[in-house]
């Protein structure tokens, strides 16, 4: 991850509103979060910009609306809410919440497409496949198994035969290919990457880019009887906020679109070929995580398992909420998370881990009556720097738990406890600096953990406080 250009553009995908958000949701927002405050902190707050949102049209919306009785606005403007609601318990620090519904959007789709249609990249085919209204998408052979979809098995495909207008994907293909090649464009884990490359090269259709049977959603420009397929019109969510709100324009090109692997396909190489034809640079970095089932199982409505990010933020706060997302498993691979776990990692890594250790050094420095003159450092530990240079937030984060713990037995080693008062002091002095720089490095993970710790050691007198994550039984 480059530090020396200027500006850092960094995106979630943008969630349907067809149902309240989960902790899937919920992972990928946290992780553009620590990028975007880790970059902040690099770069200063006016050369970033964090941008999430909502995905508003479609027939997966629309039918969602339909068995609430509420109109496919109302519908999206209480899901959306529910959204900002959400991030806003976690500390999600977004610089722009983007809308599909946005009239500005709406205006931008038009154009661009409008563009591309007088260019002659566009024409009009009849289409027949078997549709997925999870994915919304027509499903290629190999993500059909047993009949379903293989990211939602229990919605039917349904056969669907369509005069629509069609992008002339295949003509971009090895231009993006090529753009892969010189690593202008880059797509991690690099095994996602290989996987795209071998999958252009084993030959791709051209792709549809609008419907006819779905109203809710943007007409055509030059023919309003369709409307821009739902996919379209999210993926130039990430064009059009450089151009609808004010003084964006210079982070294009993004330089970092962050998703699961789910939806990669149409980030990798269609959205690059959009750009392509309208000769826009294309993003610096696309990074797609694994996919995590909750105790072994996927989550779904049917199985009950879905878990509500809302309900951990009740439960341990945003920060333990952070934490335990951030930390469960390898940011690129698949994993599991179960509410079981959650619970001990919560009394091991945060209540005996980092609240104890906060605890232990400040009550030192109160029963020696010491005085403070440590100065909190701003920078980060050279091993978060080159964790995060590798986008690895995981491994950054378990780099500070390891010196979290190193820190825990030294003190153990050094039993300050028995040091006469003057070799006590120049103890203290050199753990209150491990300890704001432990602070310091936490600012993009756990943003209130950070400040109170700041708070408790850059003062003169330092007194034990409360404690930071109190165990939970
Ligand atoms: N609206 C499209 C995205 C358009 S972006 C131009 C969409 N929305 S979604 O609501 O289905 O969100 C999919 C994304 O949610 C995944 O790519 C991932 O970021 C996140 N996740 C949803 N479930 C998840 C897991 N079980 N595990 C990890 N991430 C998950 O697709």
């Amino acid at each position: 991850m480059s530090k020396k250009s200027a500006n850092f553009y960094v995106t979630t995908p943008i969630y349907y509103v067809n149902d309240k958000p989960h902790v899937g949701h919920a992972y990928t927002t946290i992780m553009a979060d620590v990028f975007a405050r880790y970059q902040r902190k690099l770069k200063g707050k006016e050369n970033v910009f964090f941008l999430t949102g909502t995905d508003e049209h479609g027939s997966k919306v629309a039918k969602s609306a339909k068995s609430r009785n509420l109109s496919p606005q109302e519908f999206a403007d209480v899901i959306s809410d529910e959204y900002k609601k959400i991030w806003k318990h976690l500390d999600i620090s977004y610089d722009e919440f983007f809308r599909t519904t946005d009239p500005r959007h709406e205006t931008v789709v038009q154009d661009y497409l409008q563009q591309l249609y007088d260019k002659g990249f566009i024409y009009k085919a009849k289409y027949k496949g078997l549709y997925c209204i999870g994915c919304e998408k027509f499903l290629p052979f190999d993500e059909i198994i047993n009949n379903a979809c293989v990211y939602h098995p229990n919605t039917p495909l349904v056969e669907q035969e369509e005069e629509n207008y069609f992008f002339k994907l295949k003509d971009f293909s090895s231009a993006v290919l090529d753009e892969i090649k010189k690593q202008s464009y880059k797509i991690l884990p690099i095994e996602r990457e290989n996987e795209i490359v071998s999958k252009i090269k084993g030959g791709i259709n051209d792709v549809s880019i609008s419907r006819s049977g779905v109203s809710w959603g943007i007409p055509l420009p030059w023919d309003k009887s369709q409307t821009v397929y739902v996919w379209v019109d999210a993926l130039l969510n990430y064009y059009s906020a450089t151009k609808i709100y004010p003084d964006r324009e210079k982070f294009w090109p993004p330089s970092l679109h962050l998703m699961a692997k789910d939806i990669l396909w149409f980030h990798a190489l269609v959205w690059e070929s959009l750009l392509l034809a309208n000769k826009l640079n294309l993003p610096k970095v696309i990074f797609a995580h694994g996919f995590f089932t909750v105790d072994g199982q996927k989550m779904s409505k049917t199985l009950g398992n879905v878990i509500d990010p809302e309900t951990l933020v009740n439960e341990y706060g945003s920060d333990a909420t952070r934490y335990l997302l951030i930390s469960s498993f390898s940011f690129g691979n698949d994993g599991d998370i179960s509410l079981e776990k959650f619970k001990e990692k919560y009394n091991s890594d945060l209540a005996n881990g980092i609240g104890n250790l906060v605890a232990r050094i400040a009550k030192l420095c109160e029963t020696s009556d010491f005085d403070n003159t440590n100065i909190l450092t701003n920078e980060f530990s050279s091993e978060v720097l080159k964790f995060m240079d590798q986008y690895r937030p995981d491994e950054a984060i378990k780099s500070i738990w390891k010196r979290i713990a190193d820190f825990d037995r030294i003190i153990g080693e050094d039993k300050p406890w028995q040091l006469e008062p003057d070799k006590l002091k120049t103890k203290l002095h050199s753990y209150i600096a491990s300890v704001l720089g432990i602070a310091s490095d936490l600012e993009p993970f756990l943003p209130k953990t950070s400040d109170a710790i700041i708070k408790i050691f850059n003062q003169n007198k330092i007194r034990k406080p409360d404690s930071i994550f109190p165990r939970k039984s």
